[in-house]
């Protein structure tokens, strides 16, 4: 287990009910509501699950039994036949949704598209004859990588109709990360786009990939598909590159939809973890179909009058279920965002939402922060009335970035979502319902209806109230990660083995820190394990070790985060250096680039420690917590006795 980091936070007492008029239209609308939708999950957790998939989506072929457990291993909707894909598009052009916007994008240059339903189902029908003339089948894999376009959509969405799991690499990782990814999905094909456009520059996305593949680097890839985004030049290799629009130019729009079995993996997502690469956590077709589309429709109280805005990026969790899956599912009209803001247009984003209307806006704790430094007057000088309801997700907000979010944004009028969740969860689970729970700032609030959270100590016994403990999840649940990609043993002992089941019950171990107060209120108050959150992204300390080990004047390196009142946390990396190196400032740039290139610039250490000593306990290994004091500016706290070397802590405390 590692060194906790549990630490209490202060009391926050302000409560913020949900207005009155935005409860009388919502799906859920009182505490009394929740609380009998609660209870009765909690009573039957399979008929209530089984309800809704029965309800909510569109099945070829109704399943025989709702939960096969196995702990952990967990099968939902058993027998079942359905697409995804199907249920996003297809079953919305019998109805009116037929015309409605599905994606609205917005380039960065300002150049945009809108997508009906009827369009986008077009579109997608035809890149998935593409990837099927190519020699794509059910059960291959496929690599996007891609800049926020709406082919980033098209392409996963092509994949799930014909079976084909996708496995989105994030636009802003090196060609190292993506060739570590594409090799271990064993792509078949890559899809990618000349460039993108970021802060007013391009980032090169095929030169990339190009990297990437150079010297058989994956050597299960045949063939790469080329977006002309930014119309740079770049290298197209012949037999193996292929412009997008080449092979789409006169594809039959006609593609029926692959009817999947409930359990066949529709997608992987690499994710950082404590030990080692970043794992695969595989999400398969109906549970994650069903609950992702449940989870938006009752925590963001979805209308199909919304224009509803998510600002993540397509690369992460948030992208595939809240951006794509769970919006078209729902036949919203979902917006897609190129951009970020920039100094040259810090109000971008308030320009969006004035231009589109925008109804329910979903962004991160630290794109807030960031908004607050750039002044209220951005905001304030656009018409943001139409907004009704406000989210955020990645890490704990603090309370004044909340309000702020509250008064500015939403003009104290808009219910603030706080959703807690994982990409190993699929979708929310802890999380205010905004027309019934109550909220309070820094707060996910309460469970959603059929997730049982509690907060543990080691033994898996329940700690009381306001105690810190480790945040678990006690039954299955649909949107529920089923394994690590290759690697089903991983997966047991990342998740389900920290903490022993308890009477026969396994609890899924997330590896937050939380307590919960008087009211039952989840306070999330972050990692406890090695897990560094930048900027609302998740980077393990020992994949940037490693990054920075690799590097010829390394002999060791430590990293842990710091904290940044705008990312939350910084990398802040210690270092050893080979004898015949000198801690130069140079050397230090260097191996800041050195990271850069081996992951990618979310990566980047804010500040590289060289020092001569690591704090090691008498059996090797270093102790975290001590380099996080020092870190963070602080003295050294708490118990330093089993400290092999003591001297070190002068050394490092010197600093170079
Ligand atoms: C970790 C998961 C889920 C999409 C974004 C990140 C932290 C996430 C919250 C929140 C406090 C949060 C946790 C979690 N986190 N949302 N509302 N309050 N912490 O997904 O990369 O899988 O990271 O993000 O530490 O474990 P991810």
């Amino acid at each position: 287990m590692p060194e906790s980091t549990i630490e209490s936070v202060l009391q926050e007492k302000r409560l913020f009910q949900p207005p009155a008029e935005f409860s009388q239209t919502a799906h859920i609308q009182s505490l009394e509501d929740y609380q009998r939708l609660y209870d009765k999950a909690k009573a039957d957790p399979l008929k209530f699950w089984a309800e809704l998939a029965e309800q909510e989506l569109h099945w070829f072929q109704k399943w025989d039994t709702v939960l096969d457990w196995q702990p952990p291993f967990a099968k939902w909707f058993v027998g079942g036949k359905t697409n995804i894909a199907y249920n996003c598009l297809d079953r919305h052009l019998t109805t009116w949704r037929r015309n409605k916007a599905a994606l609205i994008w917005e380039g960065e240059p300002g150049d945009s598209r809108t997508l009906t339903y009827a369009q986008l189902h077009r579109e997608v029908c035809q890149f998935a004859n593409v990837l099927k003339q190519l020699g794509v089948k059910k059960g291959d894999r496929v690599g996007i990588y891609m800049p926020m376009i709406p082919e980033a959509a098209i392409a996963m969405l092509a994949c799930a109709r014909i079976g084909a799991p996708h496995t989105v690499v994030f636009g802003g990782f090196s060609s190292e990360a993506l060739k570590d990814r594409l090799v271990d999905a064993q792509a078949k094909v890559v899809v990618t786009a000349d460039g993108g456009w970021r802060k007013e520059k391009i980032v090169p996305l095929k030169p990339e990939v190009d990297k990437a593949l150079a010297n058989n680097g994956a050597p299960t890839v045949e063939n790469v598909l080329v977006v002309q985004r930014t119309q740079q030049k770049i290298q197209m290799e012949p037999g193996r590159d292929h412009w997008w629009h080449d092979l789409q130019a006169g594809v039959s729009g006609n593609c029926p939809a692959e009817p999947m079995d409930s359990e066949d993996m529709l997608f992987i997502l690499y994710t950082s973890g404590t030990t080692g690469k970043p794992k695969g956590v595989v999400h398969t077709t109906a549970g994650y179909n069903l609950y992702t589309h449940i989870t938006l429709k009752w925590t963001f109280d979805l209308k199909d009058t919304d224009v509803y805005w998510c600002t993540a990026d397509v690369g992460w969790i948030t992208g595939h279920s809240y951006i794509v899956y769970g919006p078209l599912s729902n036949g919203a009209t979902t917006v897609m965002y190129e951009g970020a803001p920039r100094p040259s247009n810090p109000g971008c984003l308030w320009d969006v939402v004035e231009k589109y209307g925008v109804n329910i806006f979903y962004t991160a704790p630290t794109a807030i922060r960031a908004l607050i430094k750039m002044g209220e007057h951005h905001p304030k000088a656009r018409d943001l009335s139409s907004l009704r309801i406000l989210g955020t997700v990645g890490e704990p907000i603090n309370p004044e970035a909340w309000m702020w979010y509250h008064r500015i944004i939403g003009g104290q009028r808009c219910p603030i979502v706080d959703t807690w969740w994982q990409t190993e969860t699929g979708g929310f689970m802890i999380t205010p319902l905004p027309g019934a729970i109550p909220t309070k700032p820094g707060s996910a609030t309460l469970p959603f209806p059929g997730i049982l959270a509690d907060i543990v100590d080691l033994e898996g016994n329940p700690v009381a109230a306001n105690q810190g403990g480790y945040l678990v999840i006690k039954h299955p649940w649909p949107g529920m990660m089923r394994t690590v990609y290759g690697d089903p043993d991983r997966f047991r002992r990342t998740y389900w083995e920290h903490i022993a089941p308890k009477d026969g019950q396994y609890l899924y171990f997330a590896g937050d820190g939380a307590r919960r107060d008087e009211d039952g209120y989840f306070w999330v108050m972050g990692r406890v394990d090695d897990v560094i959150n930048t900027s609302g992204h998740r980077l393990g300390t020992m994949e940037i070790e490693s990054a920075l080990v690799s590097h010829p004047a390394v002999a060791e390196a430590a990293v842990v985060g710091q904290p940044d009142e705008v990312k939350g946390e910084n990398v802040f990396a210690f270092v050893m250096l080979e004898n015949d190196y000198s801690p130069t400032e140079e050397l230090a740039n260097e191996l800041k680039a050195h990271v850069v290139n081996e992951i990618g610039a979310i990566a980047r250490p804010g500040e590289i420690r060289f020092t001569e000593g690591m704090p090691k306990t008498r059996s090797g290994k270093i102790m975290r917590r001590l380099l996080r004091n020092l870190a963070a500016g602080q003295d050294v706290a708490g118990d330093t006795s089993t400290l092999e070397d003591r001297s070190v802590l002068d050394k490092l405390r010197g600093g170079a």
